[in-house]
């Protein structure tokens, strides 16, 4: 099983991922094991709190792309972030100072846990505005109704699920969540937004069996491997 996984925290000492080269390398084999051949590396961009660590991301990059292109050669990463939402965040998409996915115009963006519809809605609005499509992460974690996610993919804005949610790993209220998300037919990719190998492991290969046995191989073909690496293959100008 060759799965695709655009959200996840594996760079050493970038973020709240792993703290030590040999962490990150764990969590490496974790992914490949887990059959992840695509692998998007998006560490947390909240100014504040993490970025401004252009030098540490590229050398954690590096080292790690050294170690998996030895260890794992059919294993291919990419660049990107995971950007906490602000009305700044498109000056700093021009400027460089976050990524895209893989240079292309997908962001993967959250917002507070808190954030109303409407706040969602607005920053998603200018993104799009400015020319990025962007990517709900963990969609799952905010309160919005299927009417109103139905409304954010109406204007472009992607849909992703924690595969640690949709395998109840997270509670059952963001089980409940994906669950009826998923019946809907409303997410365009699940990720693992691993952080660790205790509370947050890759987890791709059980929540793969989970949505083909109860939404279909399609589905889970499209949201787990298909969509996502349509999405990484993208050259920078958003064309095939
Ligand atoms: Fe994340």
């Amino acid at each position: 099983m060759e799965f695709s996984d655009i959200h996840s925290h594996i760079l050493y000492h970038t973020d709240d991922g792993p703290k030590t080269k040999e962490e990150m390398f764990l969590l490496a084999d974790k992914m490949y094991e887990e059959g992840v051949r695509h692998l998007c590396l998006t560490s947390h961009f909240h100014p504040g709190f993490y970025g401004n660590n252009t030098s540490q991301k590229s050398l954690a990059f590096d080292t790690l792309l050294a170690y998996v292109t030895q260890k794992y050669p059919d294993m291919k990463l990419y660049p990107g972030n995971e950007l906490y939402y602000s009305p700044d965040c498109v000056s700093w998409l021009h400027e460089g100072l976050c990524q895209t996915l893989n240079h292309s115009r997908y962001v993967l963006v959250d917002f507070s846990h808190h954030a109303s519809y409407r706040e969602i809605s607005d920053g998603l609005k200018n993104l799009l505005s400015s020319g990025y499509i962007p990517i709900l992460a963990h969609t799952e974690r905010y309160r919005l109704s299927l009417k109103q996610i139905a409304s954010l993919k109406q204007l472009g804005v992607l849909i992703q699920l924690n595969a640690q949610s949709i395998l109840g790993e997270a509670g059952f209220l963001l089980k409940y969540q994906t669950k009826k998300i998923l019946s809907e037919r409303l997410c365009d990719f699940v990720a693992t937004d691993t952080h660790d190998l205790t509370y947050r492991p890759p987890k791709m290969k059980p929540c793969y069996l989970h949505i083909k046995k109860h939404y279909g191989i399609s589905y889970a073909d499209f949201i787990c491997k298909e969509h996502a690496l349509e999405l990484i293959l993208q050259d920078s100008s958003g064309r095939k």
